[in-house]
């Protein structure tokens, strides 16, 4: 039987425990660098503070202590997408719009119709037909938006949409990433890199397809820089599929082709503003090919649990390849981010083409044991 006594110690006296401020939304919590006023109505789906996670296991094969991956895919609906989606969104009701519309290769088209539906909106979307991941179509579906899919690719989709945003007839914004309160809001992913790591990165990498969020991040940049919250600015590499880079090559690709669908574009629509991000930071902009990303997306999972869309892989495959021939242009010891723009659930047919088969079994422990080859 137990002889333990009571403690004749009194107990120790509670520390007081003091409840978490609640969490701003990201509009509140940048307001200063925005196009809001007091007048803007308040939207949140919860975007921004997404994680900024220290790439261990990548950075050792690559000789890199200080890689980070700023995993994008954690917005509300799964990409980077969300944080202009908000601004956007929200301008366009301030201004009496009824109606917003925009062309995608998917993930701006899951963004509008989930803000959309938010606002009360109506929301058209212009696809190119067969081009767009299962999950991205179906999270437009899903929240109401009207998609019109045409027998074209995206830079066809981005001249109707402009077009249809024109007539006077309705009271209608366009969404992409030309309309200026979306990269706006998406300066925001820089402020966070910056916030996170206490300083701006050494380099920033990160995919580009239309090049509106290499263009973000570097004004985001610019605009701590200039209110001394950062006291330098990321060298800025941008990664383009190798069938669909258009500004590597120096002009418009008519048939971009990639298994990266999301950056599969031939005529981006912030060309000047992406090289000018480029040789102001004394950064770049490379391919990458199909199978450097692919083997990037899988080893962001394998390695890291970071399942991403395989766009968002051209940042580390980007990088990976100038690690590869001695181009990294900086120090190993540099903090490097790589931008995971998207998230990989989004794209199931790509990721199933990656996998081996699940494998099969009885019903007992012992054919479990054996299916495993323990
Ligand atoms: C997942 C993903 N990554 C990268 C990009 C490219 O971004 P941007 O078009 O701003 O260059 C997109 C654009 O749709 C995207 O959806």
């Amino acid at each position: 039987m137990s002889t333990r006594r009571p403690s004749a110690r009194r107990p120790a006296a509670r520390r007081p425990v003091e409840r978490s401020t609640p969490r701003p939304t990201l509009v509140e919590r940048y307001r200063r660098f925005l196009p809001v006023t007091d007048a803007t109505p308040a939207l949140t789906l919860g975007e921004g503070f997404t994680p900024l996670v220290h790439a261990r296991n990548l950075g050792r094969e690559l000789g890199l202590d200080n890689l980070y991956l700023k995993v994008e895919g954690a917005n509300p609906t799964g990409s980077f997408k969300d944080r202009g989606m908000v601004v956007a969104v929200s301008r366009a009701l301030e201004a009496g719009a009824r109606s917003i519309v925009c062309a995608s290769t998917g993930n701006t088209s899951a963004s509008a119709a989930a803000y959309g539906a938010a606002a009360g909106l109506e929301v058209v979307v212009v696809l190119p037909a067969g081009r767009i991941a299962k999950g991205k179509l179906l999270q437009a579906l899903v929240a109401g938006a009207r998609v019109v899919a045409v027998d074209g690719n995206f830079d066809a989709a981005l001249r109707i949409v402009r077009e249809l945003a024109e007539r006077d007839d309705r009271p209608i914004t366009l969404v992409n990433s030309v309309n200026p309160d979306r990269l706006e809001g998406q300066k925001t992913a820089a402020f966070e890199v910056c916030d996170d790591l206490g300083r701006a990165p050494d380099v920033l990498a990160i995919p580009v397809g239309n090049a509106g969020n290499i263009s973000a991040y570097w004004a985001g940049f610019g605009d701590y820089l200039a209110a001394g919250l950062c006291s330098s600015r990321p060298r800025m590499y941008g990664f383009q599929a190798a069938g669909a880079a258009p500004i590597v090559l120096g002009h418009p690709v008519a048939e971009p082709d990639t298994v990266a669908t999301a950056i599969r574009i031939g005529d981006p629509a912030s060309w000047t503003k992406a090289t000018a991000a480029r040789d102001e930071s004394d950064g770049l902009i490379e391919a990458v090919t199909d199978e450097e990303i692919l083997a990037a997306y899988r080893d962001l999972a394998r390695w890291e649990g970071i399942f991403c869309e395989p766009s968002s892989a051209a940042s580390l495959a980007g990088v990976r390849k100038l690690v590869r021939s001695d181009r990294l242009g900086v120090d190993r010891d540099a903090t490097i981010v790589c931008v995971l723009t998207g998230n990989g659930l989004k794209d199931p047919h790509t990721a199933e083409a990656q996998v081996g088969d699940v494998l099969g079994s009885e019903p007992t422990t012992e054919a479990v044991v054996a299916a495993l080859g323990w």
